[in-house]
């Protein structure tokens, strides 16, 4: 299969660690070059890595002829890179979320499909094993028809003190729902097999970011006199042929556990599951019974190494010209979700639910 000369474009924490490092270790990609508007990050990256090093994302693509990025700027950032790659005739894969709302998504989408681009979403948690179980357990028919699911992604003090998150412009405006609750909402999709959404009630909450005595209990250091984004979100989803759910998901909240805790169940009429881990599963048992007896299944899962899963899928679709397994229409629903339960959570209403034509 031929090479694809790939540029990353941010290279912090995420950039550098989920996107650089496994392209590099994905047969048929080539990274040339990377991209960072930070001078000490994009310099010392340049040198651990010997490659080309831009702040300016369109110059890298001229001047390196790339056909493929990868993306893992502040959120608020991916919708206008990705838009602009895209219309540049490069293939794109863009960290999680591919935009700050539904219309810079379907704007996204629509995007690369004009220009026949493959675009794919970062969300590596979708290579997790456990996950995959769930969803083989799903397409053969062992859970049944699924009717209702919960998902929870909580951190008991986890408000991610740097601009990249905090900052207005650089989150999207948008705050724990839109950073982790997204992933906890795709991985139930994905076992749901992304159905149609039809209407959602939410409400978002922020009590810890701007109270000063919570900065200590936190991580890194951020203003909360300035602190505008919620810090607990929940919402509950009907979805079509009878399916609703159940979401939680914080930054900051006053439970039991340390740490960060991601928690899901989806029910179905012939079995359940139950799946642990963080953005990504971890652990995922099916529950269900014989004629006699009540069952628990536990798999055997394989180590996996979730971010190399996900750029060497981006790279098959982009050699094979094929869909990628985490695909744009997907992230229309999710963030239909999404806005609805904003939306309601302004208007103190259930919020109707209507996806775009692609
Ligand atoms: N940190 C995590 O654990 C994590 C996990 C999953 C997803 N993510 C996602 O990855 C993305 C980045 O998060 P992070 O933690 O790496 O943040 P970060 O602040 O460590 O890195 C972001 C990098 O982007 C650079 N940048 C900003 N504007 C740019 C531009 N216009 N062009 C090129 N580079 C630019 C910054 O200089 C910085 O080096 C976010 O969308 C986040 O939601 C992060």
């Amino acid at each position: 299969m031929r090479e694809i000369r790939v540029g990353v474009i941010g290279v912090g924490g995420h950039g550098r660690g989920r996107h650089l490092i496994p392209l590099t270790r994905t047969p048929g990609a080539r990274v040339v070059a990377v991209c960072d508007t930070n001078p000490q990050t994009l310099d010392s990256v340049c040198r651990e890595f010997h490659v080309a090093g831009y702040m300016d994302f369109t110059e890298m693509i001229e001047k390196e002829g790339l056909e493929a990025v990868s993306i893992a700027t502040p959120s608020g950032l991916h919708y206008r890179i990705a838009l602009e790659c895209l219309k540049r005739g490069v293939h794109a894969l863009v960290d999680k979320p591919l935009g700050a709302n539904l219309q810079e998504v379907t704007e996204v989408v629509k995007t690369a499909k004009r220009h026949n681009r493959v675009l794919m979403v970062g969300f590596w948690s979708r290579f997790s094993p456990a996950l995959r179980y769930g969803v083989d357990l799903y397409e053969s028919g062992a859970i049944g028809e699924p009717y209702y699911a919960y998902g929870y992604l909580v951190r008991r003090r986890g408000i991610p003190g740097k601009p990249t998150f905090i900052d207005k412009e650089l989150s999207g405006g948008r705050g724990v729902m839109l950073d982790i609750g997204c992933y906890m909402l795709d991985n139930i999709l994905a076992l749901t097999s992304f159905r149609k959404p039809i209407s959602a009630s939410g409400a978002v909450y922020t009590k810890f970011g701007r109270d000063p005595e919570e900065v200590k209990f936190n991580w890194g250091w951020w203003n909360p006199a300035e602190f505008e984004l919620e810090d607990f979100a929940a919402g509950f989803v009907r979805f079509e042929n009878g399916l609703t759910m159940c979401i939680e998901t914080a930054w900051a909240a006053n439970v039991s556990h340390r740490g960060e805790v991601g928690r899901l169940r989806v029910l179905g009429e012939k079995g359940g599951i139950e799946a642990e881990g963080h953005e990504a599963l971890l652990d995922l048992g099916f529950y269900s019974r014989t004629k006699n007896f009540l069952t628990d299944t536990k798999p055997v899962l394989p180590n996996a190494d979730l971010p190399l899963e996900m750029t060497k899928a981006f790279i098959k679709a982009v050699q094979e010209g094929s869909e990628p397994p985490v695909t744009g229409w997907q992230s229309i629903i999710l963030h239909a979700i999404i806005d609805a339960i904003y939306e309601s959570s302004r208007t103190g209403k259930e919020v109707q639910i209507s996806l775009p034509t692609i």
